[in-house]
């Protein structure tokens, strides 16, 4: 709920509060925050100003910079491995899918970035930022999107590197290449974003451990005690525990990402596409429990792509992939066809016809499923 709070707050803040904003985060020098400010502005503009005159205009003022300052960082050399491969990815304008999460999840990262955004009032008081955030949660959370998210709230670029392909493709030198990313990511403002980050903190005392590994960590561990403000240190990881309890703790915040609940679940989806009506996307929803935000992404684009082929509404196909044809049978199947027959309205007749079987099934299945919850 102070998701929301704040998030209708983002969207009420008025043009009086962004020139604010502007110029106490401008006089700090901090060209970063002054782009988020206007990204934020971009995103949702306040009333009452002249949107045609000020989106463009905005957006120009924006490119502009865009060759200066800490982007210069992103456009130059990037570290390389031996062969002149290079090691990392970057992203200048990082620009991702909107992330839904719970509140209390949200309000951590969105804490991250006001603290990225007042860091000359945070050095006044003579404390700094969050310096580096564990990200962990099963696959397909939203860790590497909230990673992207959070360089695109505070307006830098995202480095990314991927440490399962590092170790394993070039274990001999890989300390070495890790060194050599995390330097240049210390050199000037970005999130390094350290993905699948168990790939190397592991344990040292795993015995399938090696000499190598064992100098990755210890690298790690140095690093992460010295590192610089200046850059946000995100790493992220789908077996926290595997990693070594001493590389956990060096973190200053660690962030648990869990499987998106109902709520969260219907958000995702209005997020992406705001044609569902509230009954196709409360049952998709429904039935969709235990999928992860990643599996509800994917089962919406199917169903896009299907729409777009058949020329049909994407609610149909939507319908057709998650309630008619989903569950096979059993007590889902019940379910489905119950909460279909009170969410939509539909008769028993018309499910039958939707899911291709005949009408008493559906009934006796409606039957049961009522038995079920009375008992
Ligand atoms: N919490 C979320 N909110 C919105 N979209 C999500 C969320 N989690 C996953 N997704 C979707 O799934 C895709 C893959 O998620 P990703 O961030 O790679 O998961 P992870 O890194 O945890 O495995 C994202 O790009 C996005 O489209
Ligand atoms: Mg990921």
């Amino acid at each position: 709920m102070a998701d929301r709070a704040k998030n209708s707050y983002q969207h009420e803040q008025g043009l009086e509060d962004a020139l604010v904003d502007l110029v106490r985060v401008g006089v700090s020098g901090y060209g970063a925050g002054v782009r988020q400010i206007a990204g934020r502005l971009l995103r949702s503009l306040p009333p009452g100003v002249d949107e045609e005159r000020l989106r463009p205009a905005l957006r120009a003022a924006l490119s502009s910079s865009a060759t200066r300052g800490d982007l210069r960082f992103a456009s130059g050399e990037r570290p390389q491995d031996s062969e002149a491969h290079p090691l990392v990815d970057v992203d200048p304008h990082p620009e991702g899918s909107p992330l839904v999460l719970e509140g209390e999840a949200m309000a951590v990262l969105r804490e991250v970035v006001e603290e990225r955004l007042n860091r000359d009032r945070l050095e006044l008081a003579g404390v700094s930022p969050t310096r580096s955030l564990l990200l962990s949660g099963p696959p397909g959370v939203g860790k590497t999107l909230a990673a992207k998210w959070l360089a695109s709230e505070i307006g830098i670029p995202l480095v990314s590197l991927d440490l399962a392909s590092v170790v394993s493709s070039y274990l001999g030198s890989s300390g070495r290449n890790i060194k050599a990313v995390l330097d240049y990511a210390q050199s000037g403002p970005c999130v390094l974003l350290l993905d699948e980050f168990d790939a190397v903190a592991k344990r040292r005392d795993d015995d399938t451990d090696i000499g190598e590994l064992k100098r990755i960590v210890n690298v790690l561990l140095v690093e992460l005690d010295r590192w610089p403000d200046t850059s946000l240190l995100v790493a992220a990881t789908n077996h926290p525990q595997l990693l070594d309890p001493a590389i956990g703790r060096r973190f200053d915040r660690h962030l648990e990402l869990k499987l998106p609940g109902l709520e969260e679940r219907m958000q995702i989806l209005d997020r992406l596409d705001e044609s569902l009506s509230g009954d196709v996307r409360s049952l998709v929803s429904t039935m969709l429990e235990g999928a992860s935000g990643s599996e509800v992404v994917k089962t919406l684009e199917t169903a896009k792509r299907r729409a777009v082929l058949k020329g049909d509404r994407i609610e149909n196909e939507l319908l057709g992939e998650v309630v008619w044809k989903a569950t096979q049978s059993g007590e889902a199947r019940d379910r489905a066809w119950s909460l279909a027959s009170k969410v939509l309205g539909l008769s028993a007749r018309q499910i039958a016809l939707k899911a291709d079987v005949s009408h008493p099934t559906v009934s006796a299945a409606i039957r049961r499923e009522e038995e079920r919850s009375r008992g």
